[in-house]
């Protein structure tokens, strides 16, 4: 359940991939719970959604929207001071923006992993580690980062995203045990799959893998069939509201795992002997060459 404007109101929140699907909406949320949000974007002209959902919400005037890129990194510092600059402080960095590269990990090139890093891992890096000097001074500060169920269990066919968030989880809770003297609270939000742009805009596939002649290529189709009859449903809005519960908590858990399937799938894993849930996978997904 949304909650109203409470302790947040006067409160500076930095969004990254605010331009849709857990940014946006998070955005939003942060905003309806009284905070001003800064809210990024790589193209600033995709700001409609975002703005049409915040006016439905009466929330238009405490949007700060801006220009962001989380692989530009010699500008990222600069986007940072200036927003402490304007806003006096930033308590809130909710770490949002990603996407994801499919295929089968012997059809993936270098590149293209590469390509998946550099957003989703040394992106979300760089951004922290320029709210750090902000929150360093301010001695408080929230910064959360969306990783997913794929960043604590490995997932088929994704295993550049897989790499990438399971990259970002270690070095997320290493940051938390160096920030907690700090009074910066670090947090790891890790959503199961929902309905966001990320199954269908977002998504890319390796350039090998849909090559008649990648020795993947028929289980690559089986897989592909398989995911666009998942494709999810379930309502990211859920995502945006334990992202703000966490941004208002003066003690955050480290991690928040949200999801029906993620919940599922981690008691599977952690429950079931190892050559069992291999099995069932396997047979599930059709992965069988
Ligand atoms: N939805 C799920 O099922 C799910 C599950 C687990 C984790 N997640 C994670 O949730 C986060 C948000 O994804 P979503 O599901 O909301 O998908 P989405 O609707 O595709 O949103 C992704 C956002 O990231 C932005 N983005 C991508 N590359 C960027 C870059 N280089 N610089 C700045 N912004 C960039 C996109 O901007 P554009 O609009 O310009 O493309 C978009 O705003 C991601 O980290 C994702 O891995 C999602």
């Amino acid at each position: 359940m949304a909650k109203s404007m409470g302790t947040s109101a006067g409160k500076i929140a930095l969004v990254t991939g605010a331009s849709s699907g857990i940014g946006l909406l998070s955005a939003v949320e942060l905003a309806r719970r009284g905070m001003t949000v800064v809210a990024t974007m790589r193209n600033p002209e995709r700001r409609g959604r975002l703005e049409d959902a915040a006016r439905a919400a009466g929330v238009l005037e405490r949007m700060d929207v801006r220009q962001l890129d989380v692989t530009d990194f010699d500008a990222i510092p600069g986007v940072f001071e200036k927003v402490a600059a304007d806003h006096k402080r930033i308590d809130v960095l909710l770490n949002n923006a990603g996407f994801a590269v499919g295929g089968f990990a012997e059809d993936i090139q270098m590149s293209e992993l590469r390509h998946q890093f550099e957003t989703n891992f040394f992106g979300n890096v760089a951004t922290t580690k320029a709210a750090l000097p902000i929150m360093r001074r301010q001695r408080a500060g929230h910064i959360l980062t969306v990783t997913s169920i794929g960043g604590r269990i490995g997932q088929p066919v994704v295993s550049s995203y897989t790499a990438s968030k399971f990259a970002l989880e270690g070095w997320t809770e290493s940051l938390r045990l160096e920030c907690a003297p700090l009074g910066i609270k670090v947090v790891l939000i890790e959503p199961g799959a929902f309905a966001t742009d990320i199954w269908e805009r977002n998504s890319e596939l390796g350039a090998n893998v849909t090559q008649a002649d990648s020795p993947n290529y028929a289980r690559a189709q089986r897989f592909q069939k398989e995911v666009i009859k998942q494709i999810p449903q379930a309502d990211a809005t859920e995502v945006a509201t334990l992202i703000a519960d966490a941004a208002e908590d003066p003690n955050p858990r480290l991690r928040y795992m949200i999801g029906k399937d993620a919940k599922i799938q981690w008691a599977m894993r952690t429950i079931l002997p190892w050559k069992w849930y291999e099995r069932i996978l396997v047979n599930y997904l059709k992965l069988r060459d």
